[in-house]
């Protein structure tokens, strides 16, 4: 012993203070705070991918084909400018037939991965028996030419892109501006013949089978989502994603349908279309949604457990119908499941309580997450 032990009071100090850096090292990254910073972290590693790929055969890295190397550099410009022009038109185009559901999926122009693989798992432009018809909606104020005609060539070959030429993205990439929300919605009336709007974003997953199963055509006047109350607003944040400046309404959001997904009978998007010049705008479409809706008699807001479309996941569970915060690799384990066993998930698992919206009290006591709720 009394060799080990001076042995042991030299060392121990220093043992103990990795163990100790290790732990704080270990909770600061388990923090749930810091799930922002991986996830968008994530996103940008997602979207670098694209831009690989534009580069191998896109536009800006050599001739596509429409863009041979015997034309001269004039020609070439003639026939960036034509396609660009038509890639606009999109907004312009009405889409034929009457459908029972119009999928909007927010995205934004880097997004290339996320586009393909919701195209690859789980979304069609439009479903064989016409009862849904898809767009995705890309904001392109402010892209440069090398971009957009990318989004055309990607239009060429898919036909689903939905160009706002007026919307800005403004950086966020993972959630629509109310202004953008609002143009699309505005585009969709005029555009479409459609019973109910479902909006996600492109981070998301459904199970369109069992969405359109769930028949919530006949019911007007009805908002189906994952509500949230009693959420603290975020007015000034290095995280740009997550502010909302303009929000002075209460410390608190008003309850609102988190943006991941959510369902909107047609008269409900008419109704806003209308009010449209008169509405404040936000950051994030959903924090918007919460304030347009809130004062409007006769709206029917589903709380919907079968949504899971918050910023964080709740997990996988076989009876989410919608699920948000995917990444092409979790979308096509999804998809494998569902085609392989029938279920939407490998295992099952919870990482957030649930909660049963409570109508009847104030939003800072409306949302209590237990165990046993899923
Ligand atoms: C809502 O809250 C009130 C007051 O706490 C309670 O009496 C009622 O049972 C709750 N309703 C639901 C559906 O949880």
């Amino acid at each position: 012993m009394r060799v080990i032990c001076p042995f042991l009071r030299g060392f121990l100090p220093g043992i103990l203070v990795g163990l100790f850096t290790s732990l704080l090292f270990f909770s600061i990254w388990r923090h749930p705070s810091n799930n922002l910073d991986t996830h968008l972290q994530y996103t940008e590693r997602l979207d670098q991918t694209p831009r690989r790929e534009a580069n191998a055969n896109g536009p800006r890295n050599g001739p596509t084909s429409t863009e041979r190397s015997d034309r001269s550099p004039e020609e070439n410009e003639a026939d960036w400018t034509r396609r660009i022009a038509k890639l606009a038109e999109t907004s312009k185009v009405a889409i034929p037939g009457a459908f029972d559901l119009l999928v909007l999926v927010h995205s934004a122009a880097e997004q290339r991965s996320l586009r393909d693989a919701v195209r690859l798992t789980w979304l069609q432009r439009g479903s064989p028996n016409g009862e849904y018809v898809a767009r995705f909606v890309i904001g392109t104020r402010y892209l440069d030419d090398s971009t957009l005609a990318g989004l055309a060539t990607e239009n060429e070959e898919h036909g689903d892109l939905l160009v706002l030429s007026d919307v800005e993205e403004d950086g966020n990439t993972e959630w629509p501006s109310s202004w953008k929300i609002l143009q699309a919605f505005s585009w969709a009336v005029t555009h479409v013949d459609f019973a109910t709007l479902f909006k996600c974003n492109s981070a998301t997953f459904v199970d369109i089978d069992r969405l359109l199963a769930k028949r919530l055509t006949p019911q007007r006047g009805t908002i189906w989502g994952y509500f949230a109350g009693g959420v603290k607003a975020v007015r000034y944040s290095e995280n740009s994603v997550a502010k909302e400046e303009n929000w002075i309404l209460c410390s608190h959001y008003l309850p609102y349908p988190q943006g991941g997904g959510y369902i909107i009978s047609r008269n409900i998007v008419e109704l806003l279309v209308e009010m449209g010049p008169h509405l404040d705008h936000y950051r994030h479409d959903d924090i918007a949604l919460g304030v347009w809706l809130s004062p409007l008699r006769g709206i029917k807001k589903q709380h919907a457990l079968w949504i899971n479309s918050g910023y964080y996941s709740r997990g996988c569970l076989n009876s989410f119908v919608v699920s948000h915060a995917e990444s092409v690799e979790s979308m096509e384990a999804k998809a494998g499941s569902l085609e392989r066993k029938g279920r939407l998930c490998e295992s099952e698992y919870q990482s957030r309580l649930a909660y049963h919206y409570n109508w009847t009290v104030s939003a800072s006591r409306c949302c209590v997450r237990k165990v046993g709720i899923h």
